[in-house]
């Protein structure tokens, strides 16, 4: 017990440096209050992602912040916010990761009404995980979320593992008019759309191009990497440091895993990481990222005085999430899912809107990827499953880009060719040529997404949906 109150000092400590007196205050609220929830304001605000010889960016974000504020809470706490949409145009809040009641997961049109400028919408619900999660506007997602509407929503467990700092990082990438400063405003870009989607030439972390933190010698940091970017693909390494990975998309691992090779984030997956200061007073430590020339800064850490500890032994696993087994694989139902389409891809035609169409046509109307030959999301699902049903989707890539398989509700495991389980994950990347299997139970009533997480790829028809009775 003494040992989780230093935790909660620190902490405290870290969110009034951060200046978020809201995150403060939303953790103060007793949790049977009755009181009007705490908003989040969806509207625009203008912040310094660039080099100061550039103006101010002016973004969207939640109240006022890109990334907006970092929710933290307890497993199994009640998250209450009440989302205040002070945009132009409709949104909601998806809660990636979360395995959550299905009217609270804000998707548009599927489980809930995208709510219109100037309304509100309450999202109630409780966590049932412990893990790295993050929101983000699910209406025109591909446009919202580019803007900046995401943050970080960290669960933690009720025995959280000593460290001395416990940093949530998302990284994110934003295409900058070099001649403005401002966000590109090219969201219809058919070549987003047909190929990689939309990679952008300014990348951050937490919001700043130059993201820095003073840490000492032998310092023990978590590191929580949400990758918040519409398409790009982030290969991260360390410098000054040495990482295990500990969770993966919110998900312990059953053994803490070193980091000695390149670690792989596509759109909307993250990663824990426990990582120790082997750098020098005087030095300085980094995450790096690799970059076609070589590897570059994606987190700079200043090592400087004396480290108050020595150096600590590996870490322990974290403690595993509730009812999380995949069973039932020998007989299970088994879906066939391909994709399909895309530049340099071999789709003559599809169904789009129920009709057969000639890729040509598909193109006309914006639209260039199908999942099993039907473009974008249907009236009916693509399957419907008996609540506690165990479900096998071998996912096979036959295009010519990467893909991140996201399925909202749940989380699934890969089934790998060897006929072993990989990591729980509730998103997958799928290379061009590649076949991977996922499975997963079913056990979560509702309707639920399953789609591509490179946003553009989403609103050009890589979106499908499930439904559990
Ligand atoms: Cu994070 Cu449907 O998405
Ligand atoms: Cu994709």
């Amino acid at each position: 017990a003494p040992k989780r109150r230093i935790n909660r000092v620190n902490l405290t400590r870290r969110h009034l440096l951060a200046g978020s007196g809201a995150v403060l205050a939303a953790s103060a609220l007793p949790r049977a209050s009755r009181a009007a929830p705490v908003s989040l304001e969806a509207r625009t605000a203008r912040v310094q992602l660039t080099p100061e010889t550039y103006p101010a960016t002016e973004v969207w974000g939640y109240d006022g912040r890109s990334p907006g504020p970092e929710l933290r809470l307890r497993q199994d706490e009640r998250l209450q916010r009440r989302l205040v949409n002070r945009l132009a145009q409709p949104t909601t809040i998806h809660w990636h990761g979360i395995r959550i009641a299905n009217a609270m997961d804000g998707v548009p049109g599927l489980t809930q009404q995208a709510v219109p400028p100037g309304q509100s919408f309450d999202y109630d619900f409780v966590l049932p995980d412990a893990g790295t999660y993050w929101y983000h506007a699910h209406q025109a997602s591909a446009e919202q979320v580019a803007r900046g509407l995401s943050g970080p929503l960290i669960v933690e467990e009720a025995e959280a593992p000593e460290v001395d700092h416990d940093l949530a990082l998302m990284l994110d990438d934003w295409r900058i008019d070099p001649a403005t400063g401002q966000i590109a405003d090219d969201f219809g870009n058919l070549h987003d759309l047909s190929h990689a989607g939309r990679y952008g030439n300014l990348v951050t972390t937490n919001g700043a191009f130059d993201f820095a933190r003073d840490l000492r010698p032998n310092d023990r940091l978590r590191l929580r990497l949400i990758n918040a970017a519409n398409a790009r693909i982030f290969e991260l390494g360390l410098s000054g440091l040495e990482g295990w990975v500990v969770a993966l998309d919110g998900m312990p691992l059953p053994a803490p895993r070193p980091l000695t090779e390149a670690l792989v984030l596509a759109p909307a997956q993250r990663a824990d990481l426990i990582v120790d200061v082997t750098a020098k007073a005087g030095e300085t430590a980094w995450l790096a990222r690799a970059e076609r020339d070589g590897a570059v800064g994606q987190a700079r850490f200043p090592v400087a005085g004396t480290g108050t500890k020595p150096r600590r032994d590996a870490p322990a696993p974290l403690p595993p999430n509730p009812r999380m087994e995949v069973t039932g694989l020998a007989d299970a139902r088994s879906i066939s899912f391909r994709m399909e389409g895309g530049a340099m891809g071999r789709m003559q035609a599809a169904v789009l809107d129920g009709k057969r169409q000639s890729f040509r046509d598909l193109m006309q109307a914006g639209q260039f990827w199908a999942f099993n030959g039907v473009v974008g999301r249907t009236e009916t699902p693509l399957v419907t499953a008996a609540r506690g049903e165990t479900l096998r989707l071998p996912i096979v890539n036959d295009t010519a880009f990467p893909h991140a398989m996201h399925l909202h509700g749940h989380h699934f495991r890969e089934v790998r060719s060897d006929g072993t389980l990989g990591p729980m994950r509730d998103t997958l990347l799928v290379m061009s040529g590649e076949t991977r299997e996922i499975a997963f139970v079913a056990d979560n009533p509702g309707d639920w997404l399953f789609h591509c997480h490179m946003l553009s790829h989403a609103a050009a028809g890589m979106t499908t949906w499930l439904r559990v009775t």
